[in-house]
C-alpha cells in the first residue's frame, strides 16, 4: 500500500510518502518546509502559519510524490493530520487533502497528530512498535502513554499546564535567548554546574503511588517561576545563566524521566518511544536511558527529523488506519482538540 501523507497542524508543512505493510513500512520521501517567520514573533503566530501553509502546500506535495518517483494515481491513500493543532493550519492541510483525493478518485483518512508521534520511531528503529510506553514532549503537548498495541492508547499522565517545550521556550526567553528556545537552553546547560540552582523536581514525591492522581502527571510552570525569580535575584545574568539553564534543564528531565520509568515498570514494558521536539535534547535521552537500564528496558529515541513535526510519520499512522480498511468520508474536518484514541 502506498499513502501519501499531509502534515500542517503548526508550523511545519510537510508532506510525505510511505509504502509497505504491516509493520514492514519504509519512507519514500519527507519533505518538511518549516515557516522561519515565526522566529521574529517569539512564536507562532496562527494566522501567519495558515497563510504560510496556503502557499507552500502545491510544491511541497509535488515534491513529496516526486521525490518517492510516484505519480498521484499510484497513491492508495491519502492521509491527513485532522486533530489536534492549529484550527487554520489543519484546515489548509485538510481541505488540499480532500480536494487532491476527490480529483484522483482516491479515499482520505485523517490522522491524529499524536497518533502519527507515535509511529514516528518505527520508520526508523524496525523495533519500536508495541508494547511500549511513550513519552511525547512537544512544545503544545506533554504527554505519558501506554501502547498495548497499535490502535489502543492509554494516556497514563500529562502536563496540568505547561507543555515541556513550551517550558523550554520560556525559559530561553527569560534568558534572553532566540526563539524556539530549547535547543538554546540544552547547548547553554552544557556549561552549567548542577549544584549551582537546584529547583525542585515538580510533582516527584517520594511517597507517591500508583493510582495517586500525579503518579504519572507532570507540571512546570512553577518550575517557570522558580527560574523567573532565579534570574531576578541573580546580580550578575551573564554569570550565572548558564547554571541557571543547567538547573532548569536537570529539574524538568530528571522529572520526565522518573515518570516514563514508572510507567514503563508498572506496564512491565520493554520498549520506551521517545517523540516530539523536546526528544531531541541528549540530555533528557541520557537520562531516561539511564533509569531504564535498571528496569531492563531499551529507549528508542528518534533523529530530528522525524522527532519534530513530519508528514512520514502522518502517513505511517494513515496506513495503519488504511489496512484496517478506515477511510474518512468529505465532510471530515479539523478540530483543534481532540483525545487520542478518541476515533
Ligand atoms: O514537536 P515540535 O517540533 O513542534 C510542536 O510543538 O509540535 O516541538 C517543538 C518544541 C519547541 O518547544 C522547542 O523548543 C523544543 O521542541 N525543542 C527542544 C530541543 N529541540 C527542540 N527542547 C529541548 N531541547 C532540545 N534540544
Ligand atoms: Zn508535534
Amino acid at each position: 500500500m502506498i499513502v501519501l501523507g499531509i502534515e500542517t497542524s503548526c508550523d511545519e508543512t510537510s508532506a510525505a510518502v510511505v509504502s509497505g505493510t504491516g509493520d514492514q513500512v519504509s519512507q519514500r520521501s519527507l519533505v518538511i518546509l518549516s515557516q522561519d517567520v515565526h522566529r521574529v514573533f517569539g512564536g507562532v503566530v496562527p494566522e501567519i502559519a495558515s497563510r504560510a501553509h496556503v502557499t507552500a502546500i502545491v510544491p511541497v506535495v509535488d515534491r513529496a510524490m516526486s521525490e518517492a518517483g510516484i505519480e498521484l494515481q499510484d497513491v492508495d491513500v491519502v492521509a491527513v493530520t485532522n486533530a489536534p493543532g492549529l484550527v487554520g493550519a489543519l484546515l489548509v492541510g485538510v481541505s488540499y487533502a480532500k480536494g487532491l483525493a476527490f480529483g484522483a478518485g482516491k479515499p482520505v483518512l485523517g490522522v491524529h497528530h499524536m497518533e502519527g508521534h507515535l509511529f514516528a520511531q518505527s520508520l526508523e528503529h524496525a523495533n519500536a512498535v508495541p508494547p511500549f510506553t511513550a513519552l511525547l514532549v512537544s512544545g503544545g503537548h506533554t504527554m505519558i502513554v501506554d501502547v498495548p498495541a497499535w490502535g489502543d492508547y492509554n494516556v497514563l499522565g500529562a502536563t496540568r499546564d505547561d507543555a515541556a517545550g513550551e517550558a523550554f521556550d520560556k525559559v530561553a526567553k527569560l534568558l534572553g535567548l532566540p526563539y524556539p528556545g530549547g535547543r538554546h537552553i540544552e547547548r547553554l546547560a552544557r556549561d552549567g554546574d548542577s549544584s549551582r540552582f537546584r529547583f525542585a523536581r515538580p510533582m516527584v514525591r517520594r511517597n507517591q503511588r500508583p493510582g495517586d492522581d500525579d503518579y504519572y502527571d507532570v507540571s512546570f510552570s512553577g518550575l517557570k517561576t522558580a527560574v523567573l525569580n532565579a534570574v531576578r535575584d541573580s546580580d550578575n545574568i551573564e554569570r550565572d545563566a548558564a547554571h541557571i539553564a543547567r538547573g532548569f534543564q536537570d529539574a524538568l528531565i530528571e522529572t520526565l524521566a522518573e515518570k516514563v520509568r514508572r510507567a514503563a515498570e508498572q506496564h512491565e514494558r520493554e520498549r520506551v518511544v521517545l517523540g516530539g521536539g523536546v526528544a531531541c535534547n541528549q540530555a533528557l535521552v541520557a537520562e531516561i536511558r539511564t533509569r531504564l537500564a535498571d528496569v531492563g528496558a531499551e529507549v528508542y529515541a528518534p533523529s530530528v527529523r522525524l522527532a519534530t513535526d513530519n508528514a512520514a510519520m502522518i502517513a505511517r499512522a494513515g496506513l495503519f488506519h488504511a489496512e484496517r480498511g478506515r477511510r474518512d468520508d468529505w465532510s471530515l474536518n479539523a478540530y483543534a482538540s481532540k483525545a487520542l484514541g478518541s476515533g
